[in-house]
């Protein structure tokens, strides 16, 4: 159990882009993080240079395709902690931009619902426990406007839409089943350049993450089962 009050925060695929900024800002906004990584040398390499900062960040190997490292990863947040208040599934894929769900091969769509959405749903469902013992959490799903209805309409990226689609979907079902002050939220962080957005993106890591993070702290007021980009309402 943590021995002060400070609170726990998990991101997956903390090791780079967007997630790395994630725990970096937690920390700087004083949460304990722990950054999930499937690589344990990156997953090493990440969390000592910001334990270099003097950031309370710690690491745990996990593959969001694979549930026994999730199960694994819950148990030790839960030895280590014994509590969790924020958790970001930002860990995502883009392996089908411009392509057609037709011609594709399905290998790759079913890659992407593996990561995306089956990701981010075991990882609720194996580390809300953690939040339900304490009455409170806040959970931040990282999306994406590609995965709006209205983007169904237009070809190409369909497995990276459908994949963000679900995770919506997911969120809002899960807004629906939780009580207590648990609130779940959906969120898009622009065009950002990392290595999924590639270098022409015009927000920064830091900005995107800056974009995110407001629901980490929201009140028991704030939105439950929304979707969100710059802190505004987007339409599903
Ligand atoms: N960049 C954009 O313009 C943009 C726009 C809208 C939404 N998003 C969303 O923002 C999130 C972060 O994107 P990003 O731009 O930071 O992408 P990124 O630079 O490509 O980083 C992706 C992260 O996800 C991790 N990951 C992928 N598959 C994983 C798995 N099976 N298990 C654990 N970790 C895994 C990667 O780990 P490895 O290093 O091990 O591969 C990496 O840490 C994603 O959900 C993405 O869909 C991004």
């Amino acid at each position: 159990m943590s021995q002060d009050n400070k609170k726990v925060a998990f991101v997956t695929g903390g090791n780079r882009g967007i997630g790395y900024e994630l725990v970096k800002q937690l920390a700087l906004k004083d949460f304990k993080v722990i950054l999930a990584s499937r690589d344990p040398n990156m997953c090493h390499e990440a969390a000592q240079k910001l334990k270099e900062s003097d950031l309370d960040v710690s690491f745990v190997m996990m593959d969001v395709d694979d549930k026994e490292s999730i199960r694994q990863a819950a148990i030790t947040v839960n030895e280590r902690y014994g509590r969790l208040d924020v958790l970001i599934n930002n860990a995502g894929v883009y392996l089908d931009e411009y392509k057609r769900l037709l011609t594709m091969d399905p290998s790759i769509l079913e890659k992407t619902m593996a990561t995306n959405f089956f990701g981010a749903y075991h990882v609720i469902h194996s580390f809300i426990p953690l939040m339900e013992k304490q009455g409170y959490g806040r959970i931040i799903n990282v999306s994406s406007e590609l995965g709006a209805m209205r983007e169904m309409s237009v070809q190409g990226t369909g497995a990276y839409k459908l994949s963000k689609l679900a995770l919506n979907g997911l969120t809002q079902l899960v807004a629906a089943e939780i009580k207590g002050d648990i609130k779940i939220n959906a969120v898009c962080p622009g065009w950002v350049s990392s290595d999924m957005g590639g270098p022409s993106a015009p927000r920064t890591p830091k900005q995107a993450a800056e974009s995110i993070l407001w629901l980490a702290s929201i009140g028991t007021e704030g939105p439950n089962g929304g979707f969100f980009r710059d802190g505004k309402p987007i339409d599903w």
